[in-house]
């Protein structure tokens, strides 16, 4: 029977799930908050150019369904207030994403310090600033957290300061999966093969495609609440290393 009493409680299976994806404008995060959305997920959308992000947004059902917020993952600010819209308008987060990162040249001559700071920062800084931001919401939630690394975070790349980035990022997801044993969070890392993505100035060719790795994401997130998918390590089949 219905009473006042339950009908005024939240019914959370009722609603849709909120995924927080960053480095959402493009390419891996993009094609996630796609195939998220076709299954029913909200969406926090964050990265640094506002425009695809916005245009993201609006193609994904507008504010009742995708939000878009202009968030650098290396600003603990910028960090806190995706956490903090994500709050404000869908009440919870149920997943989130620490995506954002970028590449560089291999070989420790190549590129500048200042590309190298900015790498360092992004993919490591920022994605360990988004496991903090979005950890008392995923407490609550017993939600689920994931982190984009690559194969560059488990096999060393000759001169790849991008990959020691990467290795980073493997260690934080498993850090964090350590921290949180016992909190009903899950932990994926996510780890892409060659994805053909503007990550590339030149785009590579046999090459996986953004959707291939939105469908591992999907695939973690979809398990039953007892299983945890730790890894997901995907190349094309063509990769050698
Ligand atoms: N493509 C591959 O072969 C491959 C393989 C393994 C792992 N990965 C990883 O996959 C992730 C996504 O890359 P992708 O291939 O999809 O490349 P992408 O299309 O270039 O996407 C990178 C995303 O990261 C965002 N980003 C970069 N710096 C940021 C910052 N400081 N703050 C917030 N967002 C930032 C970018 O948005 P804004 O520029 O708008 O901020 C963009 O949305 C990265 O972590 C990358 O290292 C890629």
């Amino acid at each position: 029977m219905i009473t006042e009493t339950t009908r005024s409680l939240p019914t959370p299976s009722l609603t849709e799930p909120v995924l927080l994806i960053t480095g959402a404008s493009s390419g891996i995060g993009a094609a996630t908050a796609r195939a998220a959305r076709a299954a029913g997920w909200r969406l926090v959308l964050g990265a640094r150019s506002t425009e695809p992000l916005e245009a993201l947004a609006d193609e994904l059902g507008g504010p009742d369904r995708a939000l878009a917020v202009h968030c650098d993952v290396t600003e603990w600010d910028d960090q806190q207030r995706l956490v903090q819209t994500a709050l404000d308008a869908f009440e919870g987060i149920d997943a989130a994403f620490a995506n954002a990162g970028f590449g560089g040249a291999r070989g420790f001559l190549k590129d500048s310090p200042e590309h190298w700071r900015a790498m360092i920062l992004t993919n490591v800084y920022g994605a360990a600033l988004t496991v903090r931001a979005t950890i008392p919401a995923l407490t609550a939630s017993k939600g689920h957290l994931l982190l984009t690394s690559s194969v560059a975070g488990r096999r060393v790349l000759p001169g790849s300061i991008y990959s020691a980035t990467k290795h980073a990022v493997t260690a934080l997801g498993e850090a964090a999966r350590q921290d949180l044993n016992g909190s009903g969070v899950r932990v994926t890392l996510i780890e892409p093969g060659m994805t053909d993505t503007p990550f590339f100035d030149n785009r590579p060719s046999e090459a996986l495609e953004d959707d291939d790795i939105a469908r591992a994401v999907l695939y973690a997130v979809s398990q039953p609440p007892h299983v945890d998918v730790n890894e997901i390590l995907i190349r094309p089949v063509s990769q050698p290393l």
